[in-house]
């Protein structure tokens, strides 16, 4: 036998030796026993450092209203006796809010070709429909201009910033972060070359993110517009406090009053900026200061 098939051989029978364990980080995969360590380093399912905008829990809402899980049922388990409870409860709890909600199914122009393309079949006009009416209501708010940062929440594929960013062709700095937890394929987002707008994608549950961390944001200051459609479950409240939380975070510099004053004044203060606006007789809207404006165009 030849040395280079001994040495060969006595490879082999090494390998033979060595034992393969799954990766305590994922059972999808083997490495050798004596290899772990090395392979902790590099595998790819390894807890990667989180980014600044990552706060644990930062929008999960107050520790006792998260810690209820156990007494929850669902409603289909409950008797007619206690639907009815239920009803009167809720009526009772909402009673003086002003919670009467107008449906408001508008269009925009930017989705005028892609809603006649008959190439389009019933899913996808469905979609569109539902995109030119958050537009058209976005529009009518006077949040679509230039200047800005829309966040979109949930993002999925992107399409609903995708159609913003048509809308806004002309317009300048228009940025886009599109929050969305899962990996996501066929994204719309990669395929903008458009000079004045950028396109910027987190990985990210909305549960965990900061705004005001987000180093465009934090360095831009650029008023936040947030977005969304069809956020299911939860994630609307948790968008809904992720932005409250980012206004709360951004006036601290100015303000040290305590969080609810805070967000009391700052509601104030929109509304003003809110009534400035609607005299206002131009089309295109001014440039927001640097608090936040938010309108989710959330499509339940
Ligand atoms: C019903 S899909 C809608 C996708 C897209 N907006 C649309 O209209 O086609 C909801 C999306 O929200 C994402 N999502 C749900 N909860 C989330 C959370 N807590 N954080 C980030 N993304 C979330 C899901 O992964 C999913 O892509
Ligand atoms: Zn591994």
């Amino acid at each position: 036998m030849c040395e280079r098939t001994m040495h060969h051989k006595t490879v082999l029978k090494e390998e033979n030796a060595r034992k393969r364990i799954l990766c305590p980080l994922d059972p999808k995969h083997t490495v050798y026993e004596d290899q772990l360590a090395k392979h902790l380093k590099k595998c790819n399912s390894r807890e990667k450092p989180k980014p600044d905008f990552f706060i644990q829990d930062i929008n999960a809402g107050l520790k006792d209203e998260t810690e209820i899980t156990e007494q929850m049922v669902p409603i289909s388990s409950l008797s007619e006796e206690q639907l009815e409870i239920l009803i009167m409860k809720l009526k009772k709890a909402s009673e003086g809010l002003n919670s009467t909600l107008k449906d408001q199914i508008l269009s925009h122009p930017a989705l005028h070709d892609a809603l006649n393309d008959p190439k389009n079949g019933d899913s996808a006009t469905k979609h569109l429909k539902q995109q030119a009416s958050i537009l058209g209501n976005i529009e009518k708010l006077k949040l679509l201009g230039p200047r800005r940062c829309f966040v979109e929440f949930g993002a999925g594929k992107g399409k609903l910033s995708h159609w913003v960013d048509i809308a806004l062709k002309d317009a300048e700095k228009v940025h886009f972060i599109l929050v969305e937890k899962v990996t996501t394929r066929f994204k719309v987002d990669g395929k903008h070359r458009r000079k004045n707008s950028v396109f910027e994608r987190l990985q990210i549950d909305i549960q965990h993110l900061c705004l005001n961390k987000i180093p465009v944001l934090s360095r831009e200051k650029l008023p936040v517009v947030g977005i969304g459609k069809h956020l299911c479950g939860v994630a609307t409240d948790l968008a809904l406090r992720c932005l409250v939380e980012t206004c709360g975070a951004s006036c601290e510099e100015r303000n040290e009053e305590p969080l609810a004053k805070r967000i009391k004044n700052d509601k104030a203060d929109k509304e003003i900026n809110t009534l400035a606006k609607e005299g206002s007789e131009k089309n295109v809207p001014e440039p927001l200061p640097p608090t936040l404006r938010v309108c989710l165009g959330f499509l339940l």
